[in-house]
């Protein structure tokens, strides 16, 4: 288990287009490997590959949901349909949160690590962690997008993980 730093924003990395692998190496599995601990570790749902400060394009996501680990190399959004408003966090800016109007279903296609070609559909929050670490291999942080955009008190932190807990919950219920 090798858990990565995490690039803080304001960080020139974190605005930066990512270049495509063109590749499938050792060292971009064990990046992959790397980016799943270092997500597990800040308790979070997605990461890209920019926040530990490597400028490819390369996501890791896990909801909760019936997926479980999501790896994704050169992931790319080849539908969407419908619209959510909510919530939305990031690993790179700690403690704070905004209201982002993002697609409520997307389908997106990429490689795994063993180069074969996957493509998943996801909805709600699965659909958000997608649009979300697909914009940072652009360069785009959520801030830039968000209605709204504030400070979280600590305590309120906690509660916020819970509801997307939750969500995911439901997701499964459905
Ligand atoms: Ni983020």
């Amino acid at each position: 288990m090798a858990i990565r730093e995490i690039v803080l924003e304001p960080n020139e990395v974190l605005h930066q287009v990512a270049e495509e692998v063109k590749e499938i190496t050792p060292a971009i599995r064990k990046l992959l490997t790397d980016m799943a601990d270092t997500m597990y570790d800040a308790d979070g749902v997605g990461l890209a590959a920019p926040q530990v400060g490597i400028l490819k394009r390369i996501i890791v996501i896990d909801v909760g949901d019936d997926n479980g680990l999501i790896e994704m190399i050169n992931p790319e959004i080849i539908a969407s349909e419908g619209e959510q408003f909510g919530p939305e966090g990031c690993l790179s800016i700690p403690g704070y949160r905004g209201d982002v109007r993002r697609a409520n279903q997307v389908t997106v296609k990429g490689l795994n690590r063993k180069g074969k070609e996957i493509t998943i559909t996801g909805t709600e929050l699965l659909a958000r962690a997608f649009q979300h670490e697909i914009d940072h291999l652009n360069g785009i942080l959520y801030t830039e997008l968000a209605e709204n955009y504030y400070e979280i008190p600590p305590e309120e932190e906690e509660q916020f993980e819970q509801e997307q807990e939750q969500q995911a919950t439901n997701e499964k219920k459905e």
